[in-house]
C-alpha cells in the first residue's frame, strides 16, 4: 500500500508544506509549497519574533495549499512529519504544533524530524538511487559538517566548523560588501565576473595538523576580506574581485577537506546538502577535487534550501521503520541529531 506522508518545516523563515507518496520505498513528491518571508530582508537576518507571526498567519493556508497541489485530502494522510529542531524555538514551535495536533486529532502516525536529517534526505526525491554510503558536506547558514553516512540513521561526524557557519561567512561578507542578505546567490553571481587573481585570502586550516584535516573556520577569512573592505579606495569597482577571492578561498577550503574525507572513509559518493549547496562552483570544485571516479550528488536549488519535501522523507524513512513519536513529543533549538557519533574528538559544541 502507498503511503502518504505529509511534511511541514518552520525552523526558521521559510514555512513549508509538502505531500509525499512512497510506494515499496520509492518515494515520489506530490506537491511542495514554500513561502519565504520577505520581511527580514529590510533587518539583513531573520528577527525571531517576526518569523513566528508569520508563520502563525501563513501555516495553515501553507498546508491546505499543498494538500490541494497533491490532490490529497486530509482523510487520505497515513502519517505526518514535522521539523522538530534545531532552529529558532519560537517558529520551530508553531509548524510543529500545528502538525502534531493535525495527527492526534486524526489519530495518525506522528514523527518528529530533525532538521539536518531532512537535509540529508533531499536528494533521495530526485536521484531514487541514491544510498548510503556516503560523504555528506552540508553547508548552510546555520551550520558546517562533514559526515560520513554508512546507512540512513547512523552519522559519523568527521568534522564542522568552529565558529562561522559556511552560509554565515557568505552572508557576513555580502553585508560588508552592502549586497544584502541572503548573501550566497549575489557573492555566486558577482564573482563570476571577479578577477580571480587580485585577492588572495587565507584558507583557514587547510594544511594543518591531521587533528585539524575535517574542521572548519570561517570568522579569520571574513575578517581578511573586512580589511580588503576597509583599504579599498573604490569599493564598487573591487566588489567583483573580492567577491571572486572570498568564494574561491572558502570554496577551495569546502571542497579539499571534502576530498579528504573520501580518501579517509573510502567513500564512492559525496552529497553536497544545505543552502550553500546552491552554489554551482561548489559542486563543480569538489567534483574537480574528488576526482572522475566518485559521484557528486546535489539536489535543484529548491531542495537544498529549507523545504518541507525533506521532512516528509526523512519522517516518511523512520516512520517506515516503525518509529513514532509520543504526543508529549516536543520541539527543541538544540534538538540532538539521532544517530550521530562523533568520529574524532572534538573539543568543542556541535553547531546549531
Ligand atoms: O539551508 P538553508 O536554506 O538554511 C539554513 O541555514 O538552514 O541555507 C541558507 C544559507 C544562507 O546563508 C545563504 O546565503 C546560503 O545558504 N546560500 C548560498 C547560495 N544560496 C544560498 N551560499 C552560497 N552560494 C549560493 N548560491
Ligand atoms: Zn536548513
Amino acid at each position: 500500500m502507498a503511503e502518504l506522508v505529509l511534511g511541514i518545516e518552520t525552523s526558521c523563515d521559510e514555512t513549508s508544506a509538502a505531500v509525499l507518496s512512497v510506494q515499496d520505498g520509492r518515494p515520489s513528491l506530490r506537491s511542495l509549497v514554500i513561502l519565504s518571508q520577505d520581511v527580514h530582508r529590510i533587518f539583513g537576518g531573520v528577527v525571531p519574533e517576526l518569523a513566528s507571526r508569520a508563520h502563525l498567519r501563513t501555516i495553515g493556508p501553507v498546508v491546505d495549499r499543498a494538500l490541494a497541489e497533491a490532490g490529497a485530502s486530509r482523510e487520505a494522510l497515513t502519517g505526518i512529519a514535522a521539523t522538530a529542531g534545531p532552529g529558532l524555538i519560537g517558529p520551530l514551535l508553531v509548524g510543529f504544533t500545528y502538525g502534531k495536533t493535525m495527527a492526534w486529532r486524526r489519530e495518525l502516525p506522528f514523527i518528529a524530524v530533525h532538521h539536518l536529517e531532512g537535509h540529508l534526505f533531499a536528494p533521495t526525491l530526485e536521484h531514487p538511487d541514491l544510498a548510503p554510503p556516503f560523504v555528506a558536506l552540508l553547508v548552510s547558514g546555520g551550520h558546517t559538517m562533514l559526515l560520513h553516512v554508512p546507512e540512513w540513521g547512523r552519522y559519523d561526524l568527521l568534522g564542522q566548523t568552529r565558529d562561522d557557519a559556511a552560509g554565515e561567512a557568505f552572508d557576513k561578507v555580502a553585508a560588508l560588501l552592502k549586497l544584502g542578505y541572503p548573501g550566497g546567490p549575489v557573492i555566486e553571481r558577482l564573482a563570476r565576473e571577479g578577477n580571480p587573481g587580485r585577492f588572495r585570502f587565507p584558507r583557514p586550516l587547510l594544511g594543518g595538523p591531521a587533528s585539524q584535516r575535517f574542521e572548519f573556520s570561517f570568522s579569520g577569512l571574513k575578517t581578511a576580506v573586512l580589511r580588503a573592505v576597509q583599504q579599498s579606495d573604490n569599493l564598487e569597482r573591487d566588489t567583483n574581485d573580492l567577491a571572486r577571492g572570498f568564494q574561491d578561498a572558502a570554496l577551495e577550503v569546502l571542497a579539499e577537506k571534502t576530498r579528504a574525507a573520501v580518501e579517509e572513509t573510502g567513500a564512492g559518493t559525496v552529497v553536497l546538502r544545505g543552502g550553500v549547496a546552491c552554489n554551482a562552483a561548489l559542486a563543480a570544485s569538489v567534483g574537480r577535487s574528488v576526482g572522475q571516479s566518485v559521484r557528486v550528488v546535489t539536489a535543484t536549488p529548491r531542495l537544498n534550501t529549507d523545504n518541507a519535501a525533506m521532512i516528509a522523507a526523512a519522517g516518511a524513512w523512520r516512520l517506515a521503520q516503525g518509529e513514532r513519536s509520543g504526543w508529549d513529543a516536543e520541539a527543541r533549538d538544540n534538538l540532538p541529531f539521532p544517530g550521530l557519533s562523533i568520529a574524532r574528538s572534538q573539543d568543542h559544541e556541535i553547531t546549531r
